[in-house]
């Protein structure tokens, strides 16, 4: 089966981790996010998947030389601009002469759900699409679902004003497609498949949903980025897990470093004390330095103190400085 993969957006909230790498890139448990997702729908019974690219597509190019991940081959279509999520998946999807039913992923949603289990529910419905949903405490920020005891799809509402959801059953960005939804999104042009695409297969009532309380997290904002790390370190995920350094860190036996995962080539100096973060391939944290809940990339100075901040791969803290609650470089 094939899967069409997104991975072609800009990554904002991400910044300025994703001014040199694109989100799907960026390592969660020491592997490539996008390098996870995609173990997770080969394990489900995806053999293809499609890379829908567009911002920055060269460094998923560069880490699949060979066009496989693991035993699944890629397909790479670059969008000569972007078209937003529809529009992504009807160039990808088109690209890759997809004309039977097929699998839809968000390049930066970590779950454990089970793919498999999603595509029997599409077809024992007889769906044209069907949504994998998680129940969240506040869905506001999410598209949002009236599900039906049969398991229909009464109304898809993204974004919903806080008070108006009509559930707390949200879209958790993995999806099942008939290939006639792409007749439904408009060609060469912006379609957003939440906004425009979803409210008319829900009138049409072929638009279902599959509930589940796997773990899931939307890896695309600082603090659930951190999250999904971290939770990988304290064996949360069902079926993947990662040591706190990974081969390559250099972590100087008088740092003290907790709950923290520390990537290729990093190097913690001595007497630094390093809590609750992510110290991305490359970041340097010099003598004596304290970090705390936070994400480097970049150089961290000796006694300087770091706390909730995101550090991007041009960014320093000098010697000495104290950083809380920030960005550097700063955003525009
Ligand atoms: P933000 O800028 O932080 O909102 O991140 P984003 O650009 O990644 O957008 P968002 O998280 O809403 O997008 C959901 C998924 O769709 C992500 O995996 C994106 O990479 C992808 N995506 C968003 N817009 C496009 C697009 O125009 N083209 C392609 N190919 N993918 C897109």
């Amino acid at each position: 089966m094939h899967a069409v993969v997104l991975v072609g957006g800009f990554g904002t909230r991400l910044r300025p981790l994703t001014n040199t790498i694109p989100k799907p890139m960026l390592p969660v448990g020491h592997e490539p996010m996008i390098a996870r997702l995609i173990g997770r729908l080969a394990r489900g019974g995806v053999t293809d998947v499609v890379l829908a690219l567009g911002f920055k597509p060269e460094p998923f190019m560069e880490a699949f030389p060979d066009g496989r991940c693991g035993d699944v081959v890629l397909h790479y279509a670059v969008e000569p601009e972007p078209l937003d999520t529809g529009g992504a998946i009807r160039f990808a999807a088109l690209h890759a002469g997809i004309d039977d039913t097929f699998v839809v992923a968000n390049g930066d949603v970590m779950t454990d759900l089970d793919v498999a289990g999603l595509v029997a529910a599409h077809r024992r419905h007889g769906a044209e699409a069907t949504l994998h949903l998680i129940g969240v405490d506040d869905p506001s920020a999410f598209g949002v679902v009236d599900l039906a005891d049969d398991g229909s799809v009464r109304q898809f509402v993204e974004k919903p004003a806080r008070g108006t959801e009509p559930s707390n059953l949200i879209n958790a960005g993995t999806y099942v497609f008939e290939a006639s939804v792409l007749d439904r999104i408009p060609a060469e042009q912006r379609v957003s498949i939440e906004r425009d695409v979803f409210p008319l297969v829900a009138d049409a009532g072929r638009l279902f949903g599959y509930s589940t309380d796997d773990y899931w997290i939307d890896a695309g904002v600082p603090d659930f980025y951190r999250a999904a790390n971290l939770d990988l370190l304290s064996g949360k995920r069902a079926h993947e897990s990662a040591e706190a350094f990974a081969p390559g860190a250099i972590v100087d036996p008088q740092a003290t470093v907790s709950n923290t995962l520390v990537g290729a080539g990093a190097r913690i100096a001595a007497g630094t004390t390093v809590v609750d973060s992510v110290i991305l391939p490359g970041a340097v944290i010099e003598e004596r330095a304290q970090v705390e809940s936070s994400l480097v990339m970049g150089r961290v100075g000796a006694d300087a103190t770091v706390i909730e901040s995101i550090i991007g791969a041009d960014g320093v803290v000098a010697a000495d400085d104290h950083l809380a609650y920030s960005t550097l470089p700063d955003l525009d």
